[in-house]
């Protein structure tokens, strides 16, 4: 019987020694993608596929066989084309706990920036200025804010306990969830009217789908109040940019903070780049020393599994296709 093949596309963690390691013990080839030769063809009868950012559509899932196994570090599995999965009978998994509460502390943080107008005082500051508080704009409490959530998993329910902590009220939107079980935690599962209505900060926190595309658009944005703040640590496609710059241009939306756009990375001339009302990370929501230690432990021990042919610990529900081959 030949060895089996892993293959790594690519991968934040920056050190593959783990995912090496894990091929040499169970007597599997292993391959890191450099970028520059042809990524289908290093996937051909991969077995275990590691994969962060990289795009994977037909092309190289074709290549895959039946049931062979695609591990993406993370939570989102967007990059992941899943009905191109389907087609090809293959399995899918992610690693759905490995550093929600660092993306929760990067929501809280962006809305406490926002709301406190940090970046106004500071840019400031490193100009020489020493404005006075009442000089800048309205700067309100966070106890009189109100926080809607778009989606309301895991790292919605961290964001929650953070901003109550603050004095926030928590609304989510999540067609989805169970209010009982949200009323508990003190977040309020509301309509979709209803939480734009009545936020002053949207927090989005769902995942990135066929329908979700552009969620936050034109309409959306003028539903929100007046001077209302944008935060997205979900998925840049999420959002639709150009409305976000018209709604900043108006001065209807009162800021946006985002740590994922659309696209990745941001080009260096992007409008978004030289406005003073926007806050920008570069997809860091997830990273701490912590997070990567864990999010590369938990990849690696579902290879391992896979490699094995045990019983896979996060599967995600791929597109009923009918057929499979
Ligand atoms: N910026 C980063 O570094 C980073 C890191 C990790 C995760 N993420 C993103 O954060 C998102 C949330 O992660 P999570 O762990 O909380 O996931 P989760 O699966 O626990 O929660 C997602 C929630 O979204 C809800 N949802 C699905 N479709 C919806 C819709 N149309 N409208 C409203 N809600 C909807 C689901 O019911 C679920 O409750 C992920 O999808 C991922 O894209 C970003």
């Amino acid at each position: 019987m030949s060895a089996q093949k892993v293959v790594v596309t690519d991968t934040a963690v920056g050190d593959d020694s783990l995912e090496r390691e894990l091929a040499e013990r169970e007597g599997a080839e292993y391959h890191h993608w450099d970028g520059s030769s042809d990524l289908a063809d290093l996937l051909d009868g991969a077995d275990v596929v590691l994969t962060n950012f990289v795009p994977l559509g037909p092309d190289e899932l074709s290549r895959l066989p039946k049931d062979a196994v695609l591990i993406r570090y993370g939570i989102g599995v967007d990059n992941i084309d899943l009905a191109a999965a389907a087609d090809a009978g293959l399995r899918v998994c992610n690693v759905p706990d490995y550093g929600a509460n660092v993306v929760a502390d990067h929501a809280t943080m962006l809305t406490l920036m926002l709301v406190r107008r940090v970046v106004a005082f500071d840019s400031a500051m490193h100009r020489g200025e020493t404005p006075k508080a009442a000089g800048i704009g309205t700067i309100d409490s966070l106890e009189s804010r109100v926080v809607g959530l778009v989606g309301a998993g895991r790292i919605a329910q961290l964001t929650a306990s953070r901003l109550q902590a603050l004095g926030c009220t928590v609304l989510a939107f999540d067609p989805y969830a169970d209010a009982d079980a949200l009323r508990e935690k003190d977040i309020e599962l509301v309509t979709w009217d209803r939480l734009l209505a009545e936020s002053h900060v949207v927090s989005l926190h769902l995942p990135l789908t066929e329908s979700t595309y552009h969620l936050i658009d034109d309409d959306a944005l003028a539903a929100m109040r007046e001077g209302a703040y944008l935060v997205n640590t979900a998925r840049g496609g999420l959002v639709d940019h150009e409305a976000v710059e018209r709604a900043l241009g108006s001065g209807h939306l009162g800021g946006a903070a985002l740590d994922v756009t659309e696209p990745e990375p941001l080009p260096a001339d992007h409008p978004l780049r030289s406005r003073a009302d926007v806050i920008l990370t570069p997809h860091t929501a997830f990273y701490s020393t912590e997070s990567m230690a864990r999010l590369q432990s938990l990849a690696v021990d579902e290879g391992r599994r896979a490699l094995r042919g045990e019983d896979l610990r996060a599967p995600v529900p791929l597109p009923d296709r009918g057929t499979t081959r």
